[in-house]
């Protein structure tokens, strides 16, 4: 699976007439996991519905290989190569893992590929997917994503609602997905564990990157990943914040040592 280049260079993105992302760069080699952290409200999703084409972006580039997508429609971004996990999406409970699989993939030439990589699933695949445990579920919403044969994996918060030890689980899938070369940009609230994964991270705070690095050195620093988090922080963004501080905090237990962080 031939993999691709994203590069995200200056962009600037609205909501109603608030610039929610402003002047964000941001790289995301091919066969790496690139990891994007942020307190609830900084601007995360904001940032992936632009790059998908869900929302229009209003200054700046997106860039496929070299070739700017910015101005392209969202089934035409997903047609290069863009696949985007969102945030809070979920399975057809009433299908079956392999009815699933099916329509994401217009036919089971590709869901293979998903089995490969998530065995779990080809056990249980003429199970409906109600029947699932979160993490399945979880795991199913990655793999329909994977049997489109992406070049770019955006998620976005994939383990939102899910237990640490199920997390820990999933994350090493992203980590095997990005290995067979797709570009894999990841939002993640258990920080630790994605920068364990992660080879360049970056933390975004009130629409601005306030932090960049490689993974390794910004788990040796989790003082200044706090920090950042809150750089710029707004009063309105407190309630919420309390939240990105707990996964950061939560991180740096020893808990979150043996799941392979060592904040
Ligand atoms: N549809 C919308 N219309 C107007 N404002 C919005 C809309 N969606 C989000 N916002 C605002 O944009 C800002 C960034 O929201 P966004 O969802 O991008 O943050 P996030 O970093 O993904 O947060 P979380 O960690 O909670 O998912 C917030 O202030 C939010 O209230
Ligand atoms: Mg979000």
């Amino acid at each position: 699976m031939g993999g691709a280049e994203l590069a995200i260079d200056n962009v600037t993105i609205k909501r109603g007439e608030l610039p929610i992302v402003r002047d964000v760069t941001i790289a995301c080699p091919e066969g790496q996991v690139t990891v994007l952290l942020g307190a609830n409200g900084a601007g995360k999703t904001t940032l992936m519905d632009g790059i998908a084409g869900v929302i229009p972006v209003e200054r700046g580039t997106i860039a496929l290989d070299g070739q700017q997508i910015q101005r392209l429609a969202r089934d035409r971004r997903a047609k290069r190569g863009l696949a985007y996990v969102e945030q809070g999406r979920t399975v057809f409970a009433g299908l079956t893992v392999q009815e699933n699989l099916a329509v994401a993939s217009h036919g089971a030439r590709n869901t293979a590929r998903a089995y490969e990589l998530f065995p779990e699933l080809e056990a249980r695949k003429q199970v409906t997917a109600q029947m699932l445990s979160g993490g399945e579920q979880q795991m199913l919403v990655l793999a329909r994503a994977i049997v489109s044969q992406p070049r770019v994996l955006l998620i976005d918060e994939m383990s939102q609602g899910l237990a640490p030890v199920i997390v820990k689980r999933m994350i090493p899938f992203v980590q095997t997905a990005a290995r067979s070369g797709i570009a894999v940009l990841l939002v993640e609230q258990f920080a630790a564990l994605a920068l364990s994964i992660g080879a360049h991270a970056y933390v975004l705070s009130v629409g601005s990157i306030v932090l960049e690095g490689p993974c390794k050195d910004l788990l040796a620093r989790p003082d200044d990943v706090r920090h950042a988090y809150f750089a710029g922080g707004q009063d309105t963004n407190h309630g919420h914040d309390g939240a990105s501080a707990t996964a950061i905090s939560g991180a740096a237990t020893p808990q979150a040592a043996q799941n392979g962080g060592t904040l």
